[in-house]
């Protein structure tokens, strides 16, 4: 594989990509989060847009100065699981294509209090914690629209069950995506600007790609793999 994407392969179609990460509230001004920029789920979404496709940006707390400025994206901001569902399921609802880039809490807070938790000669309260839907899963189960095409993100690290490919593989079929884009982190590749690298995986966790590069080298590697299945769908 490799070359430039064809021109305008997305051409027509609608593509939502999420981007960020969630922040799940314990009080008015404190939240559980995670570390995720955005920047490859903005990287995808900016890929897409010059290969033709209309984009939805759902950006969880992602930095104003990253978001992309164009006719072809629409950018929606979220903050919370709850809120990011509801804003990728809309717009799915008439998507040819749906990227979960964003890193989702797996757990939120069981209650949020509705003014500031103070600091209490009892000492802290335990945070008990509930968990959160899996969205991912969900559009994968429940195909909001015959045909879409489902892309899940899984950032992973080898350790004693197995190395990152069989951790992937093991994500894919269970998540029932219909592609599934492995990252290697916790080495120098995935962190910052210094180049990721992926391998695509379809629902059965057969390797269907791999790139190594920039954000932007990743994103249109998925979206080829993403192309190739929309080809699929329609010939
Ligand atoms: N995801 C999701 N909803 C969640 C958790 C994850 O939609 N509640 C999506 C992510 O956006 C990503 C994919 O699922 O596209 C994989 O996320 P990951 O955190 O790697 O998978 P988990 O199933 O949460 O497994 P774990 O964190 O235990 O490795
Ligand atoms: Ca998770």
């Amino acid at each position: 594989d490799g070359g430039a994407p064809a021109a305008g392969d997305l051409a027509g179609r609608l593509v939502v990509v999420s981007a960020g990460g969630t922040r799940e509230p314990l009080d008015p001004v404190r939240f559980l989060g995670n570390r995720s920029s955005g920047r490859q789920g903005v990287a995808i979404a900016a890929a897409a847009a010059r290969r033709g496709a209309r984009v939805v940006l759902v950006a969880a707390n992602v930095d104003k100065a990253l978001l992309p400025d164009a006719p072809a994206i629409e950018v929606r901001e979220v903050e919370t699981t709850a809120q990011l569902r509801d804003a990728v399921r809309a717009a799915a609802t008439r998507a040819d294509v749906v990227v979960m880039a964003a890193a989702v809490a797996d757990f939120r807070p069981a209650t949020s209090a509705a003014h500031k938790i103070k600091k209490t000669a009892a000492g802290p309260a335990p945070i008990e914690l509930v968990k959160n839907p899996d969205i991912l899963a969900e559009l994968a189960a429940e195909r909001l629209r015959p045909g879409q095409v489902v892309v899940g993100f899984a950032a992973e690290t080898g350790d004693s069950e197995g190395d990152v490919l069989e951790h992937g593989r093991a994500k894919a079929r269970r998540k029932g995506a219909d592609l599934l884009a492995v990252n290697e982190v916790g080495s120098a590749v995935g962190f910052g600007d210094v180049p990721n690298s992926v391998t695509v995986l379809d629902a059965a966790g057969e390797v269907l790609a791999s790139a190594e590069g920039s954000k932007a080298v990743v994103a249109d590697a998925l979206l080829d793999a993403v192309a190739d299945r929309l080809r699929m769908a329609t010939t």
